[in-house]
């Protein structure tokens, strides 16, 4: 699995993914880390499928006491399927989620860790001097659904939201956006239920300044592709999966 470090300053992230050895019927995902002196957070760590090629390359990384926290942004098996796994390797941990999800995602296996519930309105967590806010982002697809932001590096992890369905040795990084608009449109308008959801997360988001945003599949975008992103899901229809 490959590791990539997305930013470098006083804490740093890094994004894990394009395994080569995937099983080719699951849906690849992007792993992040966000790591500060003397901690760490995992977001979306992911499936059972993975865990074992995700643990190795975050040991690479960090030593395995200071991984004190793992997000997941909703319940879905390719966001934290491995928790069960996690627990044993990380009894000390907290896991921050919706609140909406503490009751299903617990079917994973969670005797050790420790569930941080986030309410609807969002939240935030330290790892040492940074404090990373959740970011509401209800029925973008699932029900209950949270994003992280960054205000120092100015990253938004954005969940399935700018997602794209791809190849796995495809690029890191969105290079022409209008050529990337057809690897996301089916998914967004097939996966995403509400334009009423979608229009204020889009106002919740416009307020944020955003460098990167890191989706939990496809590529990331960078600069001015966040606003032409957010102009594009904007004027999209979604939930299209209703019978007319
Ligand atoms: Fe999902
Ligand atoms: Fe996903």
């Amino acid at each position: 699995m490959k590791a990539v470090k997305i930013y470098e300053g006083n804490h740093e992230w890094v994004v894990y993914g394009r395994d080569p050895e995937k099983p080719e019927k699951i849906i690849d995902t992007n792993q992040y880390m966000v790591r500060t002196s003397h901690n760490a957070i995992l977001l979306d760590p992911g499936g059972m499928e993975l865990f074992a090629p995700m643990l190795a390359s975050v040991l690479r990384e960090v030593p395995v006491e200071q991984i004190t926290h793992l997000f997941a942004s909703h319940q879905d098996p390719d966001i934290i399927s491995s928790l069960g796994l996690w627990d044993e390797v990380l009894p000390h941990a907290k896991l921050h989620s919706p609140w909406l999800w503490e009751g299903f995602i617990r079917h994973f296996g969670m005797k050790n860790i420790e569930f941080a519930q986030i309410e609807d309105k969002g939240g935030s967590v330290h790892l040492d001097q940074l404090e990373l806010q959740f970011i509401p982002a209800h029925y973008l697809h699932s029900s209950g659904n949270m994003h992280v932001y960054d205000p120092v590096a100015k990253i938004l992890f954005s969940g399935d939201i700018g997602a794209a369905l791809e190849p796995i040795d495809t690029p890191l990084f969105v290079e022409d956006f209008e050529q990337h608009i057809s690897k996301m449109k089916y998914f967004h308008q097939r996966w995403m239920p509400s334009n009423e959801a979608k229009m204020d997360w889009i106002r919740r988001v416009r307020k944020l300044e955003i460098k990167m945003m890191c989706p939990q599949h496809g590529r990331i975008f960078r600069g001015e592709q966040v606003t032409q992103f957010l102009d594009w899901f904007e004027a999209l229809e979604v939930g299209i999966a209703i019978p007319r």
